[in-house]
């Protein structure tokens, strides 16, 4: 399932569009149909309700895929928790569901007019309009979970300390991290989407609130990840490698929130999933730090934070 979600789960945000712009044309091609009394427009508004509804449920199905992916939920239940990105999440699952459910009508009314007992043309296109609106609503809704709602809410006062620091420095503010840097989680847990590594994560003392209620944390913030590899199913004392995150002035790099981010890894371990050969260390501007962007650039609503798992948390 695991494999399945790495493959499949980021065709949603593609595959949403399908949904969308089928159930749209069909609602114009049922109208100009009924307007120009043009069988063909009238039947192909029915094939585009039967692609509106598989291709609605596909996205419903790789959108639980991607959310897995991107290590937003751990389970699969329909309805994901409320605490993730604040309830954004279940939100967009829910209008998600709910429009499928309603493109099962649609798909119904085609189904019934291809044998002859159609439903009221008003019904079809009363029915197919809130087709079009939900399903528009919910990809509308998706979109701001990724790329935030137009008007921008302003970070907080910026600290002194938010002054752009070079790349190397980045890893020598954090060499200390342990004595420096506050834990924010009670046990270790293994993180899917880093390596399948068992870690811990470290804040600066004064983001320590921010970071525990998802709010946006302080300019000059430091968030360490250490990482242990994993032993049959326990964490060793192998260190994997140390994830680095710190938030910057937010025009600085606008497109992560300020946040900049770095890697280091020192004894790299033979056949790591990243293929590391050597000792690396990742700077900001390094491609390699690409993939640590995109996927952080899904929790937008949290500050880009992932969170710690809330079994894991330390209260
Ligand atoms: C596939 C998605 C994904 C990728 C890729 C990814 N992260 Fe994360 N990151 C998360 C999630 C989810 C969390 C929180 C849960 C966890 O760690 O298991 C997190 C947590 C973190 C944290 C702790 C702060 C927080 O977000 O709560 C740091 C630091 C971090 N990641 C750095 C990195 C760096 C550096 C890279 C690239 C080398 C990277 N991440 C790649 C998803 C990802």
């Amino acid at each position: 399932m695991e494999i399945l979600a790495h493959w499949f789960g980021p065709l949603h945000p593609p595959m949403t569009h399908f949904p969308i712009v089928c159930s749209i044309l069909a609602v114009l091609a049922f109208g100009a149909g009924l307007w120009k009394k043009a069988d063909w427009l009238l039947k192909s508004a029915l094939t585009l309700w039967v692609l509106t509804f598989l291709s609605a449920v596909a996205s419903v199905f790789l959108g639980h895929l991607f959310a897995h992916d991107l290590g937003m939920t751990a389970d699969w239940a329909l309805v994901p928790p409320p605490e993730i990105l604040k309830g954004q999440l279940r939100f967009h699952a829910i209008l998600g569901s709910l429009a499928a459910l309603l493109s099962l009508l649609t798909l119904t009314g085609a189904w019934r007019s291809a044998k002859g007992k159609a439903w009221p043309t008003a019904l079809q296109l009363v029915w197919g309009l809130a087709v079009a609106v939900l399903l528009g609503f919910t990809g509308h809704e998706g979109g701001e979970m990724v790329y935030g709602p137009q008007d921008e809410t302003p970070s907080p006062a910026s600290a002194p300390a938010a002054a752009s620091v070079a790349g190397e420095d980045l890893l020598s503010l954090v060499a200390d991290y342990r004595q420096n840097l506050a834990k924010v989680n009670a046990k270790t847990w293994n993180s899917r989407t880093h390596g399948h590594r068992w870690v811990n994560t470290y804040v600066s003392k004064e983001s320590v609130d921010a970071y525990k209620n998802s709010n946006p944390l302080p300019e000059g913030a430091l968030v360490v990840k250490e990482s242990f590899q994993d032993a049959g199913g326990q964490a060793s004392q192998v260190p994997g490698p140390l994830y680095v995150m710190r938030k910057g002035k937010a025009s600085d790099s606008p497109e992560t929130g300020g946040w900049k981010y770095a890697l280091r890894w020192d004894k790299p371990v033979a056949g790591n999933p990243e293929g590391i050969q050597g000792p690396v260390t990742w700077l900001p501007g390094d491609g390699n730090l690409d993939s640590c962007m995109r996927c952080h650039s899904h929790f937008k609503e949290n500050d880009y934070m992932g969170g710690v798992p809330s079994d894991a948390m330390n209260p």
